[in-house]
């Protein structure tokens, strides 16, 4: 049966019940060169906010979101929901409530030191890309586990699980040659409203996805080098 068919439920309180797993073994020389690869391939990913019209495949946001959730997650909670937003007068209301935000934020409600460490990105209050990215994923992320007659449960490491998945998201969008955009407008809670989303869900980060315009241009930033992410002991 397909990913796309199978329905999860959770298995709380189950008892273990292993499988063997045995994938083949990468050969080094193959491991090496597919890092390597790697490694530049996601060097060359850019946040975008500029955005070309041209279509995308819809296919291809369907895998990138299948793979954002084959994410691992505290107790196996899987606590993320990704909204695809088609309908253009949702986008405009996301847009005209997304921008009122920052509208109060990059007047001072950030404070001098936020809005300095956001000088070097060239950001201001306009959002031109929620309405007119090709395509706008809104993540959520579920605070607890939320069943059909109401009981609740906790959901474990919800953050942290969320933010793996949408960074494996994002991978998945560059490798398959589309450009994205975390967009955290604060606060989000008008997300919650817009798309009407149940109690346990919360507005995680905005994500339109495209190809980058023609005349896009990009920050220019440096990454820190491995040396300065990196040490050993
Ligand atoms: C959690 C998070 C929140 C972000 N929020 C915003 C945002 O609200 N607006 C924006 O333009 N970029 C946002 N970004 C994008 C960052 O500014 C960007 O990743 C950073 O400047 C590095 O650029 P790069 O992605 O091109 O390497 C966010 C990124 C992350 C990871």
């Amino acid at each position: 049966m397909s990913s796309e068919t199978r329905q999860w439920t959770p298995a709380h309180g189950a008892p273990y019940r292993p499988v063997a797993y045995r994938p083949a073994r990468m050969p080094s020389a193959q491991s090496l060169a597919r890092a390597a690869e790697l490694r530049t391939r996601m060097d060359e990913r850019r946040t975008v906010r500029h955005f070309s019209p041209d279509p995308v495949p819809e296919q291809v946001i369907r895998d990138a979101i299948a793979c954002a959730a084959t994410a691992p997650s505290g107790a196996h909670q899987q606590p993320w929901t990704f909204v695809r937003v088609k309908d253009p007068a949702v986008r405009e209301q996301i847009r005209a409530a997304a921008e009122q935000e920052e509208q109060l934020s990059y007047d001072g409600r950030l404070g001098d030191e936020w809005l300095a460490a956001l000088r070097p990105l060239g950001t201001d209050a306009v959002k031109i890309h929620l309405t007119d990215a090709p395509a706008l994923l809104v993540v959520f992320q579920q605070r607890y586990w939320l069943g059909p007659d109401g009981t609740k449960r906790k959901h474990y490491y919800v953050d942290e699980s969320v933010g793996i998945a949408v960074g494996m998201l994002l991978t998945a969008l560059h490798l398959s040659g589309l450009a994205a955009l975390i967009h955290t407008p604060s606060p989000m809670r008008f997300l919650s409203h817009v798309l009407r989303r149940p109690e346990n869900e919360k507005a995680f980060a905005v994500v339109p996805i495209g190809y980058p315009a023609e005349d896009c241009e990009v920050p220019d930033l440096l990454r820190k080098s491995l040396d300065q992410v990196m040490t050993e002991v």
